[in-house]
This record gives C-alpha cells, structure tokens and sequence, in this order.
C-alpha cells in the first residue's frame, strides 16, 4: 500500500486521496445506489460489507491504485442478476453525482466514468431496449 506504481505517474487513485478517500467515496456511491427506488431490489439479499470491500478494491484497481481486485468476474456476478440498460445508466449517473463531489477535473471524470462503461455488455443482460 503507498507505493509508488510502476509508471511513477500520479495515478486517479491518489488524485482522489488515496485508500481512505476511495473507501468514501464507494461508500458514499453505494448510499445512493441502494436509496434509488429503481436499483434497491437488485440489492435486498446481498450483504452490502462484502460489496462495498470488493467494490472498493474493483475501484481502486481500475483508478490505477496498489490494490489488487479478488472478487469474482464481473460477468460471472451480474449475468443471472437480469440488468437493464435503463437501470446500468442509472447506476453509472450516481456515480457521476458521486464523483462531481470530488476535486478531480473533468477529463478525471470522464475517464473514471468511461473506464466502467467498459463493462456494460458484462453487467447488462435483460430489456437492452432495442425492438426487433
Ligand atoms: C460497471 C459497473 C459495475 C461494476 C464494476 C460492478 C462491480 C461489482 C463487484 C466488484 C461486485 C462484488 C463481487 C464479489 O462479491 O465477488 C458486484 C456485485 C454485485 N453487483 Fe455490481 N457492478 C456494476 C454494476 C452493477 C449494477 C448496474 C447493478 C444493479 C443495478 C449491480 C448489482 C450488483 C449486485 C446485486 C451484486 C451482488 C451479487 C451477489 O453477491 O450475489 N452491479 N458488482
């Protein structure tokens, strides 16, 4: 933990202030993520200590942090969970919302936001709205 990454760039990780600040910040995304009418249900039997450590740790590696993920595929958890497009875009706008909260630039953002977007085809597996 602390250590510099192998690129000796600042990463998004320490931009957002490190370990404390990303556990927060999970912490503060998955409060508005449970608190909406639409994405509660998908959470009601999960026990949310073990999603917020594992959440912690998807985050932390995808922003570049010292954090190893140990979690399940990604594709593996979401698959039988039967999520919607309408439903993955609101998850992602809370974390918009989370993260405007932050001091991180836009292109920050951006680039956290586009950097989950990449999972939506392993997340989405019901309604993709799309008739024909
Ligand atoms: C890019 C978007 C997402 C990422 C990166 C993500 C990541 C994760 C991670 C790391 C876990 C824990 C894995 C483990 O326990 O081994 C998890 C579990 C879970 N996620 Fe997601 N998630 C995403 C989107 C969503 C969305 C949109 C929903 C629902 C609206 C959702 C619902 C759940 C539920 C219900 C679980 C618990 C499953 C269980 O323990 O049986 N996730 N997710």
């Amino acid at each position: 933990m602390g250590e510099p990454n192998n690129t000796g760039d600042v990463t998004v990780f320490d931009k957002i202030g490190g370990e404390a600040a990303v556990r927060s910040m999970v912490d503060n995304f998955y409060k508005r993520v449970v608190a909406d009418p639409s994405l509660a249900p998908y959470f009601s039997h999960v026990p949310l200590d073990r999603l917020r450590n594992m959440q912690f740790e998807f985050f932390s590696a995808a922003l570049g942090g010292p954090v190893r993920y140990t979690g399940r595929p990604i594709a593996h958890i979401h698959q039988s969970l039967r999520i919607t497009l309408a439903d993955f875009q609101r998850f992602v706008q809370h974390l918009f919302e989370t993260l405007a909260e932050l001091p991180l630039t836009e292109h920050e953002t951006y680039e956290i936001v586009s950097r989950l977007n990449l999972y939506t085809n392993d997340v989405v597996s019901a309604g993709t709205g799309i008739v024909g």
